[in-house]
């Protein structure tokens, strides 16, 4: 079976061509990052205007690079959830009109879900050359999600059916990467930035605190935020009024590296501390990471040395967003739930990824 899957919810617009949950046949992601880097974060009038402008370019080259016509294409995945309204009525309105020009039954993907579905892509079509796991994980399987908007620990049955074990209670742990770059001026978007950086730099150069947390598995990373922001002021000699912007004048390239080494070594440990909490209380078939932040080299680093298990990790470029988790989390929801009138497919915003379970919903399994 052969699903489109189309991602439009931030700022990378995305098509990919995936074959039976597993195989990829292409992934095209246009990324705006350059459009936004002038402003330091996603500008989401901007955002939308450009997915309009791409949306039909991005999909048919992912047509053209699967080798696919409309007439190989079985359905149509499309993520409606969560994000920047704007841009999922892009996405959304695309696939909508698709489905029913070409007659293709449409499912709605929510965007946190599939980026767990990165970890399914074992196989993929030439010129494709990612660096792919060898196999598909297993269930039970905890899911660490990390990206710019979440921070969860999710622990899947089965496909659809899982539960929240914890989650952040403030910010997302890419957020936090985001914001302090911006403290010790690095560029956007902040989390590649810190951790090219951190390369450079001493880990153990400032003592940051780690944030406990009421509740298990969740985590907290506003406080380690803020204590990044006094540390540096006080670093560079200012008051805690000193306005952040002006900071990045005062650092020195000495301090930036090593301030972003100790923040990445504390938010990283935060992770792999609540996961491997889950893991010993829960003793999961398979671990897999998810979201922009799993690209981080330290996080699977630590969390490889702290779990007893071997973990494969999906490449860099189905870490961040794309289309080809939709696509494979488009398969699955083909597979076991009923496709959604057109006319009926909706964007929400802000939506928790527990609210979308299809297990229990589930109209046959095969
Ligand atoms: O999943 P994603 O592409 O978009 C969302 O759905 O949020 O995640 C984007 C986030 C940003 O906060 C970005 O700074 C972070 O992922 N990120 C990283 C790395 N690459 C991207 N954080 C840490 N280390 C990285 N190498
Ligand atoms: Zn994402």
């Amino acid at each position: 079976m052969k699903v489109l899957g189309i991602e439009s919810s931030c700022d990378e617009t995305a098509a990919a061509v995936v074959e039976d949950g597993k195989r990829l046949l292409s992934n095209v992601v246009h990324s705006q990052i350059d459009i936004h880097a002038e402003y330091g974060g996603v500008v989401p009038e901007v955002a939308a205007r450009s997915h309009i402008e791409m949306i039909n370019p991005v999909i048919n080259k992912a047509l053209d690079d699967a080798g696919c016509t409309w007439d190989d294409i079985d359905a149509i995945a499309v993520t409606y959830a969560p994000g920047l309204i704007g841009s999922l009525l892009v996405g959304t309105l695309a696939a909508r009109t698709l489905a029913v020009l070409h007659g293709k039954p449409l499912y709605p993907i929510h965007h946190v879900e599939a980026h767990v579905y990165a970890n399914f892509i074992t196989e993929q079509q030439s010129p494709l050359d990612l660096t792919l796991p060898s196999k598909q994980p297993t269930f039970p399987m905890l899911a660490l999600i990390v990206s710019g908007g979440h921070s969860q620990l999710v622990l899947f049955r089965d496909h659809g059916d899982y539960e929240l074990l914890g989650q952040t209670g403030d910010d997302a742990v890419g957020e936090a990467f985001d914001k302090v770059a911006k403290i010790l001026g690095l560029p956007y978007p902040g989390g590649p930035s810190i951790a090219k950086a951190a390369l450079e730099g001493d880990a153990y150069k400032y003592q940051l605190p780690k944030a406990r947390v009421q509740g298990s598995y969740d985590f907290s990373f506003s406080g380690l935020k803020t204590a990044v922001l006094r540390a540096v002021q006080r670093e560079v000699g200012v008051d805690f009024t000193y306005p952040s912007h002006q900071l990045p004048e005062l650092v020195s390239e000495r301090q930036r590296v090593d301030f972003a080494a100790s923040f990445q070594r504390i938010a990283i440990e935060t992770l792999v501390d609540k996961a491997e909490k889950a893991f010993q209380d829960f003793h999961p078939d398979s671990v897999v990471i998810a979201g922009g932040v799993a690209a981080n080299q330290e996080l699977r680093r630590q969390l490889s040395e702290r779990l007893p298990i071997t973990i494969e990790y999906a490449p860099m470029q189905l870490c961040t967003d794309n289309a080809a988790m939709i696509g494979a989390l488009g398969y699955y929801a083909a597979r076991h739930s009923a496709p959604t009138p057109p006319q009926d497919l909706e964007v929400i915003p802000s939506l928790s990824m527990t609210k979308t379970a299809w297990k229990s919903v589930v109209k046959e399994t095969t």
